[in-house]
């Protein structure tokens, strides 16, 4: 996790007052465009425990964590959606973000999430609104959250409380604390 932790700090693209005033925006694009930092954080995510079946990643840089991770440890890819790109039935939670407030949709058929052990990631905790709407949803599927796992926890903001208390107090694993 180290390497990881080095290649976030070295390589994040930070922007004040995105996506309004106020918010200071970490934008990990440079550590996902550099071979070995995509490399670091990919394989320090398919390291964390316990074992899952299902990986589950946030619209939308959750997914391209989500899919190196899933096939790196050979578990199943689920895409956590924004509100409005699945067709009917969906699965739906709203949550507050630190600018508005936005959804978070699953099917709510031709899909069957019972029992099944599902790790959540996503590039950046902030505020946990959307961490904690993306376990919500997957524990309303009938899976159970065994982990939820980022990359960049901004733990002035207080996230964590908020997504240890929606995944059922499932352990949260930040590659990179600040
Ligand atoms: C960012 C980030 C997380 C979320 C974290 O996504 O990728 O998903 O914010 O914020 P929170 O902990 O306060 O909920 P954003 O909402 O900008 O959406 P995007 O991935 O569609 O750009």
């Amino acid at each position: 996790a180290s390497a990881a932790a080095a290649a976030v700090s070295r390589l994040t693209r930070w922007a004040d007052d995105f996506p309004v005033a106020g918010v200071r925006f970490a934008d990990l694009t440079p550590v996902f465009a550099e071979a070995t930092g995509f490399a670091a954080v990919v394989d320090a995510l398919a390291e964390i425990g316990p074992d899952a079946d299902v990986i589950a990643g946030i619209d939308a840089r959750g997914f391209l964590l989500g899919g190196g991770v899933a096939n790196a440890r050979g578990c199943g890819l689920l895409a956590v959606r924004k509100g409005g790109k699945l067709p009917p039935p969906v699965l739906s939670r709203e949550y507050d973000l630190e600018y508005g407030t936005a959804r978070l949709e699953l099917p709510a058929d031709g899909l069957d999430l019972r029992g099944r052990r599902v790790l959540i990631i996503d590039d950046v905790l902030a505020t946990g609104g959307t961490l904690a709407a993306a376990a919500e949803l997957v524990i309303a599927a009938g899976a159970t959250v065994v982990a939820t796992a980022v990359v960049l926890e901004l733990s002035f903001l207080g996230g964590r409380g908020k997504v240890a208390e929606a995944s059922g107090m499932a352990p949260l694993t930040a590659l990179l604390q600040l």
